[in-house]
């Protein structure tokens, strides 16, 4: 059943990755519900998921970044909910930077901890896309079809720092932080894109990405269940972890054992290797 899902995710990627080929990336005069400017490409690969997905018998609703809400079919007896981002980083897709879609598989509700299996897609050099269930898998794309090319596994330690968010705008414990960690030989690497900067530290083996809570944006940026659940569970399955928080109180927890009030949602964000977070935890304290 969950197969069905994942296959179907495959080949939508396909369709995506044509699209990003062919579009022009103009934005359309429409904004989504969290106000980001829409790309036609935007648009259209939501609609590649949303049919592909609801056309399933397994998926008995799904909840997309592009839609204002959940869409519920009538009458399944489908098992599965699926939350996904159709396009992430579409501020970057003019730069030719990659991007990614993001999906999460939920049993019963949009819940973190009914979330069963996660994901991404990147459209980059290569089409890969990477599953996490009980383990990290790596697919890449290629003569038309998906090979599993090994897991990802995180180190307790890695060498990346990917900080998110207006510099300006961090507060003092995060400033030392960040800079804290570039003294011990942290190396930047952002694109500003999360599916790509994210990818980057599950291949190179761990380190530092955080979207901290900001002055102008007390809640973070990243939205809980199309981009921040989903790569919780990745990376607690790569062997790391993710912390976060939510609404007023910034103490860190398990993001996966947070609540959300409502589907588009966002939440200051931290995902790493085991020291990593660690640091955070002491210095976000
Ligand atoms: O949510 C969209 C997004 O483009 C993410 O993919 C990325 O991690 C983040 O925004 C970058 O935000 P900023 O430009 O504020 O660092």
């Amino acid at each position: 059943m969950l197969y069905s899902i994942i296959d179907a995710l495959q080949k939508s990627a396909v369709c995506v990755d044509g699209l990003l080929k062919k579009c022009d990336f103009d934005y359309l005069e429409s904004t989504n519900i969290t106000g980001d400017n829409q790309l036609g490409v935007d648009v259209e690969a939501n609609n590649i998921f949303k049919e592909v997905l609801l056309g399933l018998d397994s998926v008995k609703g799904i909840c997309s970044e592009e839609e204002d809400e959940a869409i519920y079919k009538k009458d399944s007896n489908g098992m599965y909910l699926v939350a996904f981002d159709p396009l992430d980083g579409s501020s970057i897709v003019s730069s030719n930077l990659s991007v990614g879609s993001i999906f999460g598989i939920y049993n019963e509700d949009f819940s973190a901890k009914n979330l069963i299996a996660s994901g991404y897609i990147i459209y980059g050099p290569r089409l890969e896309m990477v599953i996490a269930q009980d383990s990290v898998n790596h697919y890449i794309y290629n003569n038309e079809e998906w090979r599993n090319i090994g897991s990802l596994i995180l180190n307790d330690k890695g060498k990346i720092n990917s900080p998110g968010g207006t510099q300006k705008n961090w507060s003092t414990k995060h400033k030392i932080l960040i800079e804290s960690l570039f003294l011990e030989g942290y190396r930047l690497r952002y694109s500003g894109g999360m599916v790509p900067d994210l990818h980057n530290l599950l291949c190179k083996g761990g380190g530092l990405f955080s979207y901290p809570s900001t002055s102008d944006a007390p809640n973070g940026k990243l939205r809980a269940l199309f981009e921040v659940f989903p790569f919780a569970f990745i990376f607690e399955k790569a062997g790391g972890e993710a912390v976060g928080s939510i609404g007023d109180n910034l103490s860190l927890c398990r993001i996966l054992d947070l609540e959300i009030d409502s589907i588009h949602q966002s939440l200051p964000c931290f995902f790493g290797s085991k020291y990593e977070i660690d640091r955070v935890k002491l210095a976000h304290k």
